[in-house]
């Protein structure tokens, strides 16, 4: 069984008629925008706000329609997956590099449900090293002032001699720190960074879980 895609499917149940969806990225968020392209095929009118150029395109080769942030007031729902989750639903996401966007969207939505399979779950977040996006300018200024937080950076690569860019035309620095223990904290001292455009802590911001395991169970994490 998939464990992605069934917590992805799972979450397009809440997906009605009418609705503006936040659609995610990655590997699990790609089922859930599977899903909605076969229920659009079948006749649901929704308008979608992807949140990244990769999912932007797979909405488009499934007829999903497109809206902006211009043309309304508020996202419906937004599903997106991610890379840990803590048991009070805190998140580190942006191992695709894709947080800014994800973020933006989430925060813009009136309800935000996280999908994944079972080994996204952790006690502590920080096994994960949490992408942070950065302007090119001042990087290694920037770098600096994130090591002081007691991580060490690496900054991400596309492949062996090309920075991985992100959609924002930013880079992303993967910080190891040896364990989030209050991940608001972390993302407030990150945030008041010049140089920091946005940071992989999702605090607060999931209203609901969907873990799909294995064997075909799912648990709802609320
Ligand atoms: C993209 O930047 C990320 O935030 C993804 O949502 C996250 O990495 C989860 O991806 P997978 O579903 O592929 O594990």
């Amino acid at each position: 069984m998939n464990a992605k895609k069934l917590a992805g499917e799972k979450a397009v149940e809440q997906v009605k008629e009418g609705m503006v969806v936040g659609l995610g990225t990655g590997s699990t968020a790609y089922w859930a925008v599977q899903k909605l392209g076969e229920l659009v095929k079948d006749g649901l009118h929704i308008k979608a706000i992807p949140t990244s150029k990769s999912t932007e395109k797979l909405a488009i080769e499934l007829n999903i329609p497109l809206v902006s942030f211009s043309e309304i007031n508020e996202i419906d729902l937004t599903i997106d997956g991610a890379d840990e989750i803590n048991p009070t639903l805190d998140l580190i996401k942006g191992g695709g590099g894709a947080l800014l966007r994800e973020k933006i969207v989430a925060h813009s939505s009136k309800k935000f449900v996280v999908i994944a399979d079972e080994s996204k779950l952790v006690n502590h977040l920080g096994s994960f090293p949490l992408p942070v996006e950065v302007t090119p300018f001042g990087l290694d200024v920037t770098k600096r002032e994130i090591q002081n937080l007691r991580c060490n950076t690496i900054l991400r690569q596309s492949d062996a001699s090309n920075i991985f860019i992100t959609d924002n035309g930013n880079y992303i620095l993967d910080c190891y720190f040896e364990s989030i223990i209050d991940p608001s904290i972390i993302h407030t001292q990150l945030n008041m960074i010049p140089g920091v455009v946005e940071n992989g802590l999702f605090v607060n911001m999931a209203e609901q879980v969907i873990i799909g395991y294995n064997d075909g169970r799912l648990k709802v994490l609320e």
